[in-house]
Order: structure tokens, then sequence, then C-alpha cells
């Protein structure tokens, strides 16, 4: 069963703002351009696709679904990686907004199979246990995070991987958007912390060993690169500011970044992101989890949190 696109208006309640009116007119207004407006994480992908050998079979394809999945550009990397390392995926790209997801190639290499399907993270319309791993990118900050967690313990099988990247409200403000464009940090207050996603984790006794991961990124850009990527709305959050207050704000970073760099052709800046990892489990790791009190949390590369148990 697949939700339909007029199907989500019914379900608003489900949805964070992500589907109001203005986010929903940014998607239409980029969806044409997402691909060539926005930036790849290929060291992450690759990390991913690494994790995703991990759980392979060698006679079975890896069923995967992408859940905020635009126009599928990660689902498309991952697949693509993940054959490097002899894994044969099967995919489904599902978005909440149907112009994003039509926004795929029309025809990919004969080995990456990868559908395209119209529904909501809170609803997720697949059968129980459907795939063996659900990744997410850039997109759980749309979600109501509770819903989309109950709907991927439902969809996951036990022993599949639920994968969630995204930006940090600090990792935010430490982006060259965050840092020299006026307002950005301040108006983007969709995105959840590490604790919040650590906390709504911890709530579902179905995911277990959850790791969260901080993946550093360094981008190197050119000043009209920026300038371009701001018009074009490469973030919803550029879709928070009227075009007269956009228009304004871009002059002050510019400004700002001739400021602040020699070389306006070589603008580096941190563009870190958070990869949460966690496994589905069964009902016997679980109780394996409670009884020897392994640790439901961790975290690599500092900024860490107090380790927490599994509710049982
Ligand atoms: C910032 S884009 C990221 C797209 C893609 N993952 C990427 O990185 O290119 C966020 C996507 O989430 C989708 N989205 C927002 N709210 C959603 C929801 N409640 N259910 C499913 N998709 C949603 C949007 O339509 C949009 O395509």
């Amino acid at each position: 069963m697949v939700v339909t696109y007029e199907a989500f208006f019914l379900t608003m309640r489900y949805s964070r703002e992500s589907l109001g009116p203005s986010i929903d007119r940014h998607f239409r207004l980029v969806a044409a351009h997402y691909r060539q407006l926005r930036d790849l994480d290929h060291r992450t992908i690759r990390y991913v696709a690494n994790l995703l050998s991990k759980i392979s079979k060698p006679t079975n394809k890896l069923r995967l679904l992408e859940v905020g999945a635009g126009t599928g550009r990660y689902a498309e990397a991952v697949i693509d990686t993940a054959a490097e390392h002899g894994v044969v995926c099967w995919g489904v790209a599902c978005d909440a907004r149907k112009i994003m997801v039509g926004k795929g190639p029309i025809a990919h290499g004969a080995e990456i199979q990868l559908s395209r399907v119209v529904g909501l993270a809170e609803l997720l319309p697949f059968r129980v246990a459907a795939f063996d791993a659900v990744l997410s990118f850039n997109a759980v900050h749309h979600f109501e995070i509770d819903a989309f967690l109950l709907g991927v313990a439902r969809v996951l099988r036990a022993g599949g991987l639920l994968i969630v990247y995204t930006r940090t409200p600090e990792q935010n403000r430490r982006t060259v958007w965050g840092r020299f464009f006026p307002g950005f940090a301040e108006r983007e207050t969709r995105l959840y912390g590490g604790d919040e996603l650590r906390a709504a984790l911890a709530q579902r006794p179905e995911f277990y060993k959850a790791r969260l991961h901080v993946r550093p990124w360094t981008l190197r850009k050119t000043l009209s690169r920026l300038v371009d990527q701001a018009r074009g709305h490469c973030y919803s959050t550029f879709s928070l500011y009227t075009p007269a207050e956009l228009e304004a704000a871009l002059e002050v970073f510019e400004q700002r970044l001739i400021a602040a760099y020699h070389d306006p052709t070589a603008i580096t800046a941190q563009n870190d992101h958070v990869l949460i990892v966690a496994g589905r489990g069964d009902e016997r790791s679980r109780l394996r989890a409670s009884d020897t009190g392994a640790p439901a949390w961790s975290e690599r590369r500092g900024r860490v949190s107090p380790v927490r148990r599994l509710p049982v």
C-alpha cells in the first residue's frame, strides 16, 4: 500500500511543521535543481555501505528503505557504493512529496534497483519486517520522531539497522551559514539535538546498541557557489526568509566572508553531521542487553553524553 500525495494532508498531525505551506512551497521550488544545489558526504556514504556489508547475506539482495529521500540521491550513492563492497541492494526511496521523488533519474544502472514511492515518515506504507536497513539522510528534523521510530521498528527485520544522518543545532551553528549568514542558526529551530534523538530511541525497546557517531566534514567552496546555493535555497532554512530579507542577509554574508577569508575562491568551513546507528533487536537481544547492563548508547569522537541503558 502506498500513501497518496493527497493522503498526507489528512495526516498532517503526524508531521512537524515540515508539511506546512512555506516548506511545501520550498520543496516545489527546489525540486528540479535540488541535486545541483546540495553536497554529498562521500566519506559517510562509504561508511554506511561498509556497515551494510556487515548485515548482508551472500545469497540475498539487501533490502533498503530511505525515508525523506527527496530525489533519492543518497539512496543511489549508497547502493552504488555498497555494490563496490560486493553487496547487491534493492531499495525504496520514500518521500512525502511527489515533486521530490519525481526528480530521480529516469533510468539507472542495470545493477541498481531503486523504486520511488510517496509516503510519510510517520505512516510508513510498508509491511512488517520488509527491510534490512532503514536510512534517512538530512530529513529527520522534518519528522515527528516518535511516530517515525515506531514505524521503523515495524518495517525493519530483527537484526536490521536504522541509520540516520543529520545535523545537530550545535553543528549547524558551526557551518559557514551558521557563522556568517545573519539569522541562519537562529531561524533553524527544527533540528534535533543529540539528546533528543537519544531520548526518542531510548523510548523504543526494539532498538539496541544505538551509537551516535560524529561525522567530521570540511567543505571548500567559492564565494560565488555559496551565494548561488543560498539564492537557490539549498536548505529549507532559506525559505524562512522573505525575498527582501534573504537579499539583505546575503549582502552581509558576502561582506563577512570577504573580511574573514583572504581568498574568496577557497572558503573552507566545517559541515559536520552525526550518524545514528541502531540495531533492530528481537525479544532475545532486548533481554540480553538488560541482563548484562549493555549500554543502549555510546558515542564516538567526543562530545559524549552519559551512556544510557535500555528501558526494560
Ligand atoms: C532536506 S530534504 C533531504 C532529501 C534527501 N534525503 C537528500 O539528502 O537529498 C528533506 C526531505 O524530507 C521530505 N519530508 C519532509 N517531511 C517528511 C515526512 N513527514 N515524511 C516523509 N518525507 C518528508 C521532504 O519532502 C524532502 O524531500
